[in-house]
């Protein structure tokens, strides 16, 4: 089984918008999981424009499935994990001000630091993921940072896929069989979507859950959050039927 897990950032922009509570995050999140999520994913950014800190406290008091907070680990952002662990903290190198998620992070140049952010969460009892590019070396680095998982960035796979499905997969392929090999955790996201979804999983060899928002989102504006969210968990079957 490949779990998905829905990031709500997007649904947090709507809210944050007016200024209200509306839509409720937290209805939306458990309603999201009565409707077959197996996890949900916000990413509290610096200037708290999608989701916001105080969103994981109650986030937390609600979650029953797998609660996953991703973000750049500054002080205010694991000063709030720590005070309310989530399942699992993703940890992703924005700088403050990014658009989104753009590349992984330097395993290797960045190891030691990584490392002093990545052991006082373990000792805390929350898994651990960073986000990564698919290449061997930055594979390499993540194991030496203690960390229990990797997140592959999809955003060159899901750009690539259209004119070259094989060819955007194959460094994802390869470095998921590393990971597999190297005993690291596997999740991926970014810009995954219903056209995508299948042919990514079904060529990732170990692959454990997904995090998807931007195109889940969207793509409830259409069918509803409901029917979107059995649309993804059957891709994500059909993906592991495939792999046989
Ligand atoms: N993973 C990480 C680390 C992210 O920053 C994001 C976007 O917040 C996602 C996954 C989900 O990407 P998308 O919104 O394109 O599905």
């Amino acid at each position: 089984m490949i779990r998905l897990s829905v990031n709500l950032n997007k649904v947090a922009l709507i809210r944050n918008s007016r200024g209200a509570n509306y839509p409720d995050l937290i209805q939306v999140a458990t309603d999201c999981e009565r409707f077959g999520a197996q996890g949900i994913t916000i990413h509290p950014r610096p200037d708290q424009r999608h989701a916001r800190y105080d969103d994981v406290a109650a986030l937390k008091e609600v979650v029953t499935t797998e609660l996953n907070i991703e973000g750049y680990p500054s002080e205010k952002f694991l000063e709030v994990v720590l005070a309310h662990p989530p399942h699992q903290v993703t940890l992703v190198p924005d700088a403050p001000g990014q658009l989104t998620s753009d590349h992984g992070w330097d395993t290797v140049n960045r190891r030691d630091e990584l490392r002093r952010i990545i052991d006082p969460l373990k000792a805390a009892g929350i898994r651990t993921s960073i986000f990564v590019d698919p290449s061997p070396e930055i594979l390499e680095g993540a194991v030496a940072t203690g960390t229990d998982r990797i997140e592959f960035y999809t955003g060159p796979f899901a750009h690539q896929y259209p004119q070259n499905p094989q060819a955007a997969v194959e460094k994802f392929t390869k470095a998921s069989q590393m990971a597999m090999d190297l005993g690291l955790g596997i999740n991926a996201g970014h810009d995954l979507n219903l056209d995508n979804l299948t042919f990514f999983a079904a060529n990732m060899p170990g692959l454990q859950e997904v995090s998807i928002g931007h195109a889940l989102v969207s793509d409830a504006l259409y069918f509803g959050l409901a029917n979107v969210i059995q649309m993804y968990l059957r891709c994500l079957h059909n993906a592991v039927s495939l792999r046989g």
